[in-house]
């Protein structure tokens, strides 16, 4: 949610920032804006709307190409509607000071409030703008920045990651996070600070993580970390970003969204790298030391949420562990969590700073209880702040809609019910031809994937005027459908629900009539009949359907979509790409910006 990119070098800043902030777009999109010290002054450019309006109203000519240090932000708002004068960077009284913020100051109305009576005013109604004048309130106290900004941060509650520069100082950066990203890139003369990787990743791939508590001040040359508890400095050593640039563009795919879709075999291989051994075992070297758990919380949101649903099944049936799936947003303030000691709670995100699933991770702990993070970016606050981290390995995920994250933490999920199965000694003929069958599905999609396109193409021409849709599902497909649905939603803003198929005459066959279609996911497996009676029943009621289906059923709808019958609950692997394509050409179709899709953003720092 929102992103942040600062630079201090020896290069022209301007266009370093307005190119990093185009990497950072995906997190926000409503407004943007840049700062930087010209002349002495300060000089802030802010636009509504997307990042190509700032590039319009920005000069990158003339003195402009002197500047060699200025901050960046795009936005995705959470105080104050999307204007220009709500957008960052954020300016304080004297206007000594920039600011670009990504999070939310929870208290600061109070602060405001002490800040009006001490003269201030306002112009935005942001909680940055009051964090800049807290800043400077401060400083004007002592004359000391570092103080200042310590102080006001020690007030400031909630998450936040900044990035400030002062008038007075013109070539330094002053950063600091809490439950928020923020990177230090170094280069060679020149540092960065970005909300995530990408934004620099064409000048440096060596980096540095902020902890919660830092301070960090930027020059070109050098950087120091200081706590803010004590002002002692930290000594920090660089880490090498494994990926490149590459991986974070569209490589000629019309949407990153597509990109990633088809991107999804190659993460099957990558992810079960080094994961089977000779025997076909299951190898999860960081876990070889911890004991199958009595019974697994698992938490997530989103598309993660509806991968733990569907984990869910395969560590109760494998591993024969019962699991509880909560959402992060629910967990953390429910009023028990009764864990007992030998219980995992594992928490599961492809950013790995959702502030929700974060806070359930904290709770966790306070619990003593040992936790376990699924996770996508290395370096992210919740890799560092689980016990055991297994990484999902899926590369950089641009695209606002998470697709190739869930396949990866679905494989990761399967690999942790076999590798638990076999330390509890339930390993049978079942469970190794899963294991065999898990290192052919990269090869077996890949193939699928041209003609799950077309069909997903034709489906959504015929499909685009629906204004509601179900997606049904039974067993290990229910998960399945309600991601279709998400996905749905999220994309082509089309009302969208994921029921279990079982539940329709409970209620929500009401809804169906001739203009309600339904997406229904029946696999030839033991639910198959109970799933083409629910389809029978909606078809009494004149709904039309979509199945997706395996070549050897007899199931009679409008629309049938076939794709080979694997071993469950891998098939899984085959269904997902389906209901991705389906709604990435539902949406494209319809003239959605599918990347970056309304009100929403990649990284949800916010609760
Ligand atoms: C939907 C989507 C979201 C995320 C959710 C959790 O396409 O991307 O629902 O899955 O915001 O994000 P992570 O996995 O980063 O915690």
């Amino acid at each position: 949610m929102c992103g942040i990119i600062g630079y201090t070098g020896h290069r022209p800043a301007l266009p370093i920032v307005l190119e990093g902030l185009e990497h950072l777009e995906y997190r926000g999109y409503d407004s943007a804006g840049v700062g930087y010290v010209l002349n002495k002054e300060l000089t802030v450019v802010r636009t509504k709307g997307k990042l190509k309006n700032l590039r319009d109203a920005v000069s990158t000519t003339g003195s402009a190409l002197t500047v060699t240090c200025a901050i960046g932000h795009t936005r995705w708002a959470t105080h104050g509607i999307p204007e220009e004068r709500n957008a960052h960077p954020h300016v304080c009284a004297d206007k000594s000071l920039a600011i670009v913020h990504n999070g939310i100051i929870e208290n600061y109305l109070e602060i405001k409030e002490e800040l009006l009576a001490a003269g201030y005013s306002f112009y935005s109604d942001t909680d940055t703008e009051v964090l800049v004048n807290l800043i400077h309130f401060l400083r004007a106290k002592e004359n000391d920045l570092l103080g200042a900004f310590s102080k006001a941060l020690a007030r400031a509650n909630g998450t936040y990651a900044v990035c400030l520069i002062d008038v007075s100082n013109p070539g330094t950066l002053y950063a600091a996070r809490k439950s928020a990203p923020l990177i230090l890139g170094r280069g060679v003369g020149e540092s960065f600070i970005a909300s995530d990787v990408p934004a620099f990743l064409a000048y440096t791939r060596e980096v540095v993580f902020l902890e919660d508590g830092e301070i960090l001040v930027a020059e070109p040359e050098k950087h120091t970390i200081y706590r803010i508890a004590d002002g002692c400095t930290v000594k920090r050593s660089s880490q090498l970003i494994q990926w490149g640039m590459q991986a974070a563009q569209k490589g000629g795919y019309r949407h990153f969204m597509l990109k990633e879709i088809f991107e999804q075999p190659r993460v099957l291989k990558d992810c079960l790298t080094g994961r089977i051994n000779a025997q076909g075992n299951i190898v999860l070297p960081e876990l070889e030391n911890v004991a199958p758990p009595n019974r697994i919380h698992i938490i997530a949101c989103g598309t993660s949420y509806h991968a733990g649903l569907w984990g869910q099944h395969l560590l109760e049936d494998l591993a024969q562990i019962p699991v509880s799936v909560e959402i992060a947003s629910e967990f953390r303030y429910k009023e028990r969590f009764l864990p007992d000691k030998n219980d995992l709670v594992l928490v599961i995100s492809q950013s790995g700073e959702t502030a929700d699933t974060l806070a359930a991770l904290e709770r966790a702990k306070k619990e003593k209880i040992a936790t376990l993070g699924l996770c996508n970016v290395v370096g992210s606050s919740l890799a560092r702040e689980a016990d055991t981290v297994i990484y999902t390995q899926a590369g950089p995920e641009i695209s606002v809609a998470s697709t190739k994250a869930m396949t990866s933490q679905m494989l990761m999920l399967c690999t942790l019910a076999l590798f638990f199965a076999r330390k509890k000694g339930l390993i049978d003929k079942r469970q190794r031809t899963l294991a065999k069958t898990l290192s052919s599905l990269a090869v077996l999609l890949e193939a699928q994937l041209p003609n799950m396109h077309r069909r997903a193409q034709s489906l959504a021409r015929k499909y685009a005027e629906a204004r509601s849709f179900f997606y049904l599902g039974r067993g290990h497909c229910f998960p399945l459908a309600l991601e279709g649905a998400l996905k749905l939603k999220e994309l082509s803003y089309i009302h969208a629900e994921g029921y279990a198929a079982g539940e329709m005459k409970h209620g929500p066959i009401a809804l169906i009539d001739s203009a309600f279609p339904t997406f229904v996911l029946a696999m030839n497996d033991s639910l198959y009949p109970k799933i083409r009676s629910n389809v029978v029943e909606i078809q009494s009621r004149e709904g039309h359907i979509i199945a997706l289906t395996n070549p050897e059923t007899d199931i009679d709808v409008d629309d049938r979509w076939e794709i080979p019958r694997i071993i469950d609950p891998l098939q899984a692997f085959l269904i997902l790409p389906c209901l991705q394509l389906f709604s990435y050409e539902m949406a494209d179709f319809l003239g959605k910006d599918v990347d970056q899709p309304r009100n929403l953003a990649k990284s949800v720092t916010v609760e």
